[in-house]
């Protein structure tokens, strides 16, 4: 029997067509290349510590390896791990859960899957923030929901208001809402009365509350609150990709309602079987190298202020509040209102490649860019530089 050529015009889904790709990667593959041509240049478009990840990880992780034994564990997760998680939300924000409710995760991007495809139905409508975390958007559009953008206001602090969530609820009707603090791409943080306010909208509209916690430990001022101080449904989600400089182990971390937690089984151990030995093993060390991982904060915080007095000498002044994470997300009004064609003219001509706003707000990013400041400090003095002799 002849096998028909495949047909290059056989369709592919049309859900595919809504998800946008991420332009924080674009970038980064046009100042690879740009590198490849042999010029410099200072990286401040991706989110990554540039630390490594904590000695203690490697060491574990390096012993898992030399035995050799690496399999499938559990789809929850390792015992050791969720019940060190439980003690972290105890000695971190005094919250008492059982390590039943703790699931691990191949990073925090599985949680999100997870938690839609267990919380929502086809079409249901998720608010999100604009700016906001770009792929939010483009997994809820995958998987046939909805975002809803709430485009947030310099008046009510660039933070997603519960009044906000409430009127966007009574104008279209919301299944639950995703809230981030400290925030991708602003770094602003919901403080804790208005996380309590927004915990208690929630509820009382019976919304679920998805509250991503990524950026926890990476404060400036205040520390950050975690949802389930003020709402035991919440549903929690953390990684070790940032506080724990451990983007590429994949590695992360849920809470969860207790009802909750077979369902979500189910479809962890039918979407990736369990998450990766090693990295639990390496993960699970992490927790003990806070001295490490306060030294890379340390890092972060001299690179805040030594941007905060100089990108204003320059014209970047109007940035939204930076509390936490590392990144600063700037208005660029007085320069473009296309980002998109300034970080391409800043990679090309000024060596410092940035990502363009319209990844993280299709509307408002046009005039604004983000910064990462999770390199080095004397790279983000090189960028200083650089965009003073560009920008005169
Ligand atoms: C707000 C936010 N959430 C989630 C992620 C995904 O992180 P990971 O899948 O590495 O845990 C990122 C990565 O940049 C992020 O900025």
């Amino acid at each position: 029997m002849t096998v028909p050529p495949t047909d290059p015009a056989l369709p592919i889904a049309r859900r595919i067509e809504r998800v946008a790709p991420f332009l924080a990667m674009d970038v980064l593959a046009a100042a690879a290349a740009k590198e490849r041509r042999g010029d410099s240049v200072v990286h401040m478009e991706v989110g990554q510590p540039s630390a490594p990840a904590p000695r203690a990880a490697r060491e574990a992780a390096k012993k898992v390896l030399e035995s050799g034994s690496i399999g499938y564990t559990e789809a929850l997760g390792i015992t050791p791990l969720r019940e060190r998680i439980t003690r972290h939300y105890r000695d971190t924000y005094g919250v008492t859960i059982t390590p039943e409710r703790v699931i691990v995760t191949t990073g925090s991007s599985a949680g999100f899957v997870l938690t839609f495809l267990s919380l929502f139905n086809p079409g249901e409508r998720v608010a999100i923030t604009a700016p906001g975390y770009p792929a939010y958007r483009n997994i809820l559009e995958a998987l046939d929901l909805e975002p809803a953008a709430i485009p947030l206001m310099k008046d009510t602090g660039w933070i997603m208001t519960a009044d906000a969530v409430a009127r966007r609820h009574a104008q279209n009707r919301l299944a639950g809402v995703l809230a981030m603090s400290p925030a991708n791409p602003s770094g602003t943080m919901i403080q804790a009365e208005a996380l309590r306010a927004l915990s208690k909208t929630c509820k009382a509209l019976g919304l679920w509350l998805v509250s991503d916690e990524i950026y926890h430990g990476l404060t400036y001022g205040a520390e950050a609150s975690t949802a389930l101080s003020f709402n035991d449904e919440a549903i929690v989600i953390n990684s070790f990709s940032k506080y724990y400089c451990m983007t590429g182990w994949r590695i992360g971390w849920m809470v969860v309602p207790e009802r909750l937690v077979r369902p979500i089984e189910r479809l962890a151990q039918n979407l990736y079987i369990s998450p990766p030995y090693l990295s639990q093993v390496a993960a699970l060390a992490a927790f003990d190298a806070v001295e490490e991982l306060e030294v890379v904060r340390a890092g972060y915080a001299r690179n805040r202020a030594l941007l905060l007095e100089e990108l204003p000498r320059l014209g970047l002044s109007d940035m939204h509040p930076v509390d936490g994470a590392f990144y600063i997300y700037a208005d660029v009004a007085r320069f473009t209102n296309d980002s998109v064609a300034f970080c391409k003219r800043m990679l090309d001509e000024a060596g410092v490649a940035a990502t363009p706003g319209m990844d993280f707000d299709p509307v408002e990013g046009a005039h604004y860019v983000r910064f990462s400041f999770a390199g080095s400090e004397e790279e983000c003095r090189e960028a200083v530089r650089r965009l003073a002799a560009w920008l005169k």
